[in-house]
């Protein structure tokens, strides 16, 4: 992947420096200072923060093919990623809204905070509506995260001991294909945007989804890159686990609906299957568990939680209103998609 086109002065400074310096040169010389913030809209909906956050993210998971690898740990980015941090903590933490958590309830109230009712049905419209522009538009959203799913999650574990790391690598062993290559998440998903017509390697829509999308991601990497995020990082892992059979059964169904074989569906389909086992170990085994642990983490966790249903509920809002609007919700040519549609006829005839 190269690095994606700028959005604003933030991602033109990263993107300048990143390709321009020398980071063995300016290791312990400080390049000219990130340009200041400014302040006025949610952070995940700027595009410029998130896109300058992502990349800087990107330096410690497969970095890009014209960056230089040595700028990973150079202290004037960090430090530049730091002050992006700030400002991206300041919009999550209106999310936050528990007072003193008892660890022992922490399993219960990430099982209420992730049954509440009332959010955008973004599963419920592809599953009975959308067209096949729109379900995908919504596959290559996903693909930003999806196509290095379960990533973020393994930096918790060196991080972790005894019976609560048992328990986050058993779902992450799932999440990994239980050493089977072709059975990853991330290979699977792969298999459903070729039914779409998508262009499969990582990265490749980076550059054409909005804020709210990279923020997604962004999230994890936040929670994963920082050590003191670690129970936010646990409770975001919960709640995608405890939040995912029934949204996947609808992803399934609207696949089908619009054509999709077997395999295009086994994404979703495994999923119905996998996170049913997979809440029950999240919010006990390793939410409660850690809570048990560090009883000073609990109310984390529950804003890790909240962080990610808020976040995806932000996401569904986009994508609905774009399409109730009869927008494009992707920043593509305007034949992209159908052109990638037309291709995916080719790829896999449906099954019933
Ligand atoms: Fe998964
Ligand atoms: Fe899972």
């Amino acid at each position: 992947m190269k690095l994606p086109p700028s959005r604003g002065c933030l991602s033109a400074w990263l993107v300048t420096t990143l390709t321009s310096a020398d980071p063995a040169a300016q290791c312990y010389v400080p390049v000219p200072p990130a340009p200041g913030l400014v302040p006025g809209r949610p952070a995940w909906h700027d595009d410029d923060l998130q896109l300058a956050l992502w990349c800087c993210y990107e330096l410690h998971y497969r970095g890009f093919d014209d960056v230089d690898e040595r700028w990973e740990w150079n202290p004037a980015v960090i430090g530049f990623r730091g002050t992006l941090e700030q400002r991206w903590l300041a919009s999550l933490r209106s999310f936050a809204s528990h007072g003193a958590v008892p660890s022992a309830a922490v399993a219960d109230m990430l099982t209420g905070l992730t049954r509440r009712t009332g959010g955008p049905d973004l599963s419920g419209y592809l599953a009975r509506e959308a067209d096949r522009g729109q379900f995908t538009e919504y596959v290559a959203h996903r693909s930003v995260y999806q196509l290095k799913e379960a990533d973020p999650h393994s930096f918790g574990i060196p991080r972790l001991t005894g019976p609560v790391k048992a328990a986050l690598v058993e779902i992450q062993a799932d999440e990994y294909g239980s050493g089977m290559p072709e059975r990853m998440h991330s290979e699977l998903f792969r298999s459903t945007m070729r039914w779409a017509g998508l262009e499969d390697e990582y990265g490749h829509y980076v550059p054409a989804v909005p804020a709210v999308t990279l923020a997604v991601s962004n999230l994890m990497s936040l929670f994963a890159l920082n050590r003191r995020w670690l129970g936010a990082l646990l409770g975001h892992l919960a709640a995608l686990e405890m939040t995912s059979t029934g949204p996947n059964r609808r992803y399934s169904a609207g696949a089908r609906r619009l054509g999709a074989g077997e395999a295009a569906r086994q994404y979703f389909d495994e999923h119905v299957e996998a996170d049913a086992v997979h809440e029950q170990i999240a919010a006990h085994d390793l939410c409660g568990g850690y809570a048990a642990q560090r009883p000073d983490a609990a109310a984390d966790i529950l804003f890790g939680a909240s962080c990610c249903l808020a976040l995806d509920d932000e996401l569904a809002r986009y994508l609905l209103s774009c399409w109730g609007a009869g927008r494009p919700s992707l920043a593509l040519p305007s034949d992209a998609l159908t052109a990638s549609a037309a291709r995916s006829a080719e790829v896999e005839p449906a099954r019933a």
